[in-house]
This record gives C-alpha cells, structure tokens and sequence, in this order.
C-alpha cells in the first residue's frame, strides 16, 4: 500500500486553512493509504517558542487530528521529538544538499525577512528537516496545502541525489498531493495574503478552536469589496477577497466554485456572509468541541503519542540503519 506522510507544527493557533488544505484531507486519505501524520515539534523550534505554549501546542494539534475524524489505531500519530531518527537523518541530508537548493526556498525568505544574518540555521535547514521526516518511512505521497509544496519538491530532489550517489533506489520519489478549492486559504483581512498562525491579527483567520460566536463575528467584519458578487468564475478571478470567501464556502460545501458562484452571483456580501458563517461554524463547532473535551484530558492525549512513537520508531529504525549501511556508518 502507497504511504502517506505529513505534518503540522504545533506553533500558534491552527486556523481554517489547515483543516482544509490539510487535515480534512487526510481523514479521507487513510482509507485507502497506509498514513502515518506527525506534530512536528522539531519543526516548531527553528523560530522562538514559549515552552508551556509548545507543549499544549503539541497537544491540541493532536486532539485536533483525532476530533477532526482521524483513527489513532489506523493511523500512527506521534510527535516528531519522540523518534530521533528523524533529526539524525536530516543530519545525513545535510551533508548531501546543495546550499543553492536551500538558498531558492521561500518560506526562507518571508520567514527570516531582511535581517538573514541573525536568522537561525534551523530555519534556514528546515526543509532538509521535512525531508527527513518523509523519507525516513519511504512515504510516497504528501498531502500539504500549496505552499508546502516547494518543499515536497526538495524531498524529491534530496532523494534522488541519495539514490544517485548510492546507486540505489532505496528511496521512493515523493508526490505532493495538493487537493481542492481551498489548497491556499487567505487572510480575512488581506485577500492576498495567506491565512496564517502568525499573522498578528485574530481576525485573519478563523481558528479551529473559535466558538459560533468568534466565527460569526469574524466572517462578517472580513473584509470585501464594494460590488455585489461576481457572476463568473473569471470575474472571481479578479476580486482577492470575495475569492477566497468564495472558495472556502464552496470547500466547506464540498460544492465546485461554478456552483458557489452561480448560487450567489449579484447577491450582496451581507446574504452571502452568514451562509459562510453558519457552514463554517456547522463543521468547526463540533470539531472544536471534540476538541476541548479531549485536552481535559492529557493522559489520553500523550498515551496516544506514545503509542504513535513507538510505532513510527519501529520503521524509522529499521529504515535509518539500511541508510548507515549504505552511507558506510557502523550500526548500533
Ligand atoms: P504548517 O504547520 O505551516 O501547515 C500545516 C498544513 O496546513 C497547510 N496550510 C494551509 N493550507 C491552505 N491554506 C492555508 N492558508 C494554509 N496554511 C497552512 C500547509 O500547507 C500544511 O499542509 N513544513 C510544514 C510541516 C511539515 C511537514 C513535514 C508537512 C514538517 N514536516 C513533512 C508534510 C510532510 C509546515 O510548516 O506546515
């Protein structure tokens, strides 16, 4: 069976956009693929973090997988600390990849800004990181949002490199799977910018823990502009917010964006932003609440983690020892 790997950190509120560019994907990926889904932690630490913040970080991402509709036992859940195979084979990557693969990347560049100088070398080796994360268990598929997908390229190219110079095919080229019409979620309040954990402003984005209230205040203040709706999908072309509020609708609805259109064209924002507000809450709410009632209880929390690790240890090591073999490294 194809296998699937991906990740969320645990940095931040998790909003709109990763339940639709991500999660919501992968609750109907692991029929049909062996998947394994990770909290990385590592991944969370290349910018500063509050360490009680982390940790309750780490659990709500992981109570969100599960409230969000997936199966523990079918699926492996960990966090990325918990198996360190992860960060000893990004060390091994490291030593194979170009800088002027890392130097091309550009999540790089918004998240170090202008001063590059002071910015950590974590950071800057981040996606040699994920990289490790994806083919330490061979996966060959990727489900991510669009803007991950520079980096699921990288993984691909680093593991052809690997098999280029150890003349083998140990690792599988992996594919990003990019699926729907909300694959790049944007701001609530700047249609062209992506909805984000960082962005300073609560209403950017709507964030998977915000009660019916939260979620109705925030669709309704999210900017838009002064014409009624667009009557064709290349006129939604044109408009960056209603775009987006467009798109998420027709991706909550599981409609396409002809539909959604078509339904709404002419109408004014204030019809069409309480039917957003009331899909939004319809499959948020009860996800939210999943939620709050599973991180009363940690124990069932990190117990599943647990679980996770050790599953994920079992093939993490057994995979990091063929690539000592290969790369001349003595076993322990
Ligand atoms: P992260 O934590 O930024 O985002 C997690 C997932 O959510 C998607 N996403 C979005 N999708 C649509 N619209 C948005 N506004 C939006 N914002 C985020 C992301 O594309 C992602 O799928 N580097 C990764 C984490 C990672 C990883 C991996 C992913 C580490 N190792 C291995 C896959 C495989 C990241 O920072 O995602």
């Amino acid at each position: 069976m194809p296998r699937i790997f991906s990740g969320i950190q645990p940095t931040g509120n998790l909003h709109l956009g990763n339940y639709l560019g991500a999660i919501r994907n992968w609750v109907t990926l692991q029929a049909d693929y062996e998947c394994i889904f990770c909290i990385v932690d590592l991944h969370a630490l290349t910018l500063p973090q509050d360490p009680t913040e982390l940790r309750h970080a780490t659990r709500e991402v992981t109570a969100a997988y599960i409230a969000a509709g997936i199966d523990p036992e079918r699926c492996i859940i960990f966090n990325q600390s918990m198996v360190p195979a992860h960060a000893q084979l990004a060390w091994l990557f490291g030593c194979i990849t170009p800088l002027g693969w890392l130097n091309r990347m550009t999540q790089f560049k918004d998240k170090a800004g202008k001063d590059r100088e002071t910015a950590g070398l974590g950071l800057y080796s981040y996606p040699v990181l994920m990289a490790a994360d994806i083919l330490l268990y061979r996966a060959t598929h990727v489900p991510v949002g669009e803007d991950q997908k520079q980096h699921v390229e990288l993984a691909r190219d680093i593991a052809a490199a690997f098999n280029r110079r150890y003349n083998t095919e140990f690792f599988p080229l992996p594919e990003p799977q990019i699926f729907g019409t909300a694959t790049r979620v944007m701001s609530l309040r700047d249609g062209t910018k992506k909805m984000s954990k960082s962005d300073e402003s609560d209403f950017s984005r709507i964030n998977m823990t915000d009660d019916a209230d939260a979620i109705a205040l925030k669709i309704r203040r999210a900017k838009t502009d002064p014409l009624p709706l667009p009557a064709t999908v290349e006129d939604v072309a044109t408009r960056p917010e209603a775009a987006n509020l467009l798109g998420i609708y027709a991706a909550l609805t599981d409609e396409t964006m002809e539909t959604v259109v078509a339904h709404f064209a002419g109408r004014n924002f204030s019809d069409f932003k309480p039917a957003l507000a009331e899909r939004a809450v319809a499959s948020l709410g009860r996800i939210a609440g999943e939620m709050r009632r599973m991180l009363a209880d940690p124990g069932y929390i990190d117990g599943v983690l647990r679980r996770g690790a050790e599953r994920a240890e079992a093939i993490a090591v057994e995979h990091l020892h063929l690539v000592f073999d290969m790369m001349g490294l003595l076993r322990p």
